[in-house]
């Protein structure tokens, strides 16, 4: 029987929030493997912010993703069938981007097989793409010394709450930014957070100089935007900002303001250096195998938001803006074997 295939494809590109037929479903036979190609059935598709960066036409670390094209997404899953002897039917790997679809056809070359013990959902999280993200900005760029201030906005999220772990770790005085009151708790009373601030019912600014008295040494910054010049404004002589992300931004349909404290950058002989994981692609293991020590260790918890059916990708990724999901945001795209 032919094997049929759903992909989600760009159908047209966003105009502010994503919308309704900006994706459309496509239900396609998988073609046969080529010699050296093996297919995977995706278990679990990684939803990013980054995904709607890729569907805009904008100046980007990617080419954009084309119109028909199917949506770009990293993806785990587990081999079906394959044309390369050195990857047998039955392990779980991980393509990369296997894209929003149920089946990937990759060759086996570029599939990375997961190590036994490991859940998949975790090579997505904190022992993948996040979890690097956090370790080699905070660690390469933010470059912390114990007794520093480090500010981390997304505080709550797949990168910002490994960061501020990671912070605590190195022995910096640590405060988060986050959308909920709840989420403020989790950071602050489970992660070891020293402080959170609310942004959604707190003024930024008045919560910034009142815990950090001192002025802030590093910031990890995932938003961008107002939440951004308040740091900004309050960083240290010879801080260090680390532009990962800026999210309050990536729904912008026109042109958006720069920072309003770029003075201070000269006034506080700031570094502000943005970075995208991929930099680090030749150090991935050794942040795996640290994030993994520590993680055995207790030292970094993380959670995983997982909802199910790639039917509900396009819907579901809208949460990462709205804040509406609990950890590190994936689809289960079919069951994972057995052990996770
Ligand atoms: N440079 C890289 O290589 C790299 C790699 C991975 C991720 N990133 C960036 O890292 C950031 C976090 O990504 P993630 O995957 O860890 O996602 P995440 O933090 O798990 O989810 C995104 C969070 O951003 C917050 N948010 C959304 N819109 C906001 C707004 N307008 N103002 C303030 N907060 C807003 C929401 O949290 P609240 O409920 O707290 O509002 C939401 O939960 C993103 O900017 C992403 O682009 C960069």
């Amino acid at each position: 029987m032919t094997r049929m295939n759903r992909q989600w494809r760009l159908a047209r590109r966003p105009m502010g929030e994503i919308q309704d037929g900006d994706l459309e479903l496509a239900t396609v036979p998988v073609p046969a493997l080529e010699e050296g190609q093996v297919l995977v059935r995706n278990v679990y598709l990684s939803l990013d912010p980054t995904n709607r960066i890729w569907m805009s036409d904008m100046d980007q670390y990617m080419p954009p993703v084309q119109i028909g094209e199917v949506m770009r997404g990293g993806t785990v899953g587990v081999v079906e069938e394959s044309r390369d002897p050195n990857v047998p039917v039955g392990a779980r790997v991980v393509p990369w981007l296997g894209g929003w679809q149920d089946y990937a056809i990759v060759p086996g070359s570029v599939c990375n097989q997961i190590p036994p013990g490991f859940p998949m959902s975790a090579i997505l999280s904190s022992m993948g793409l996040t979890g690097v993200t956090g370790y080699f900005g905070l660690l390469d760029i933010g470059q912390p010394k114990a007794g520093e201030t480090l500010v981390v906005s997304a505080a709550a999220g797949a990168v910002g709450s490994i960061v501020g772990q990671i912070g605590k770790i190195k022995g910096c005085r640590v405060v988060g930014i986050a959308g909920s009151d709840e989420k403020c708790r989790w950071i602050v009373n489970d992660l070891g957070f020293d402080a959170a601030i609310n942004y959604r019912t707190e003024d930024v600014g008045a919560a910034l100089d009142r815990l950090c008295p001192h002025g802030i040494d590093i910031n990890f910054e995932n938003v961008g935007g107002e939440i951004m010049d308040a740091v900004m404004a309050r960083m240290s002589n010879f801080g260090r900002m680390a532009l990962c992300g800026m999210i309050s931004q990536y729904n912008a349909s026109g042109p958006v303001s720069g920072p309003k404290n770029f003075t201070a950058i000269l006034m506080r002989r700031l570094t502000v250096r943005g970075f995208i994981v991929s930099d680090y692609m030749d150090r991935w293991g050794e942040a795996v195998a640290q994030i993994g020590l520590w993680v055995s260790e207790g030292k970094i918890k993380y959670k995983v938001h997982i909802e199910q059916g790639l039917e509900h990708a396009p819907q579901t990724v809208k949460r990462l803006f709205t804040g509406d999901h609990d950890g590190k945001l994936l689809v289960e795209v079919s069951p994972p074997p057995p052990g996770g």
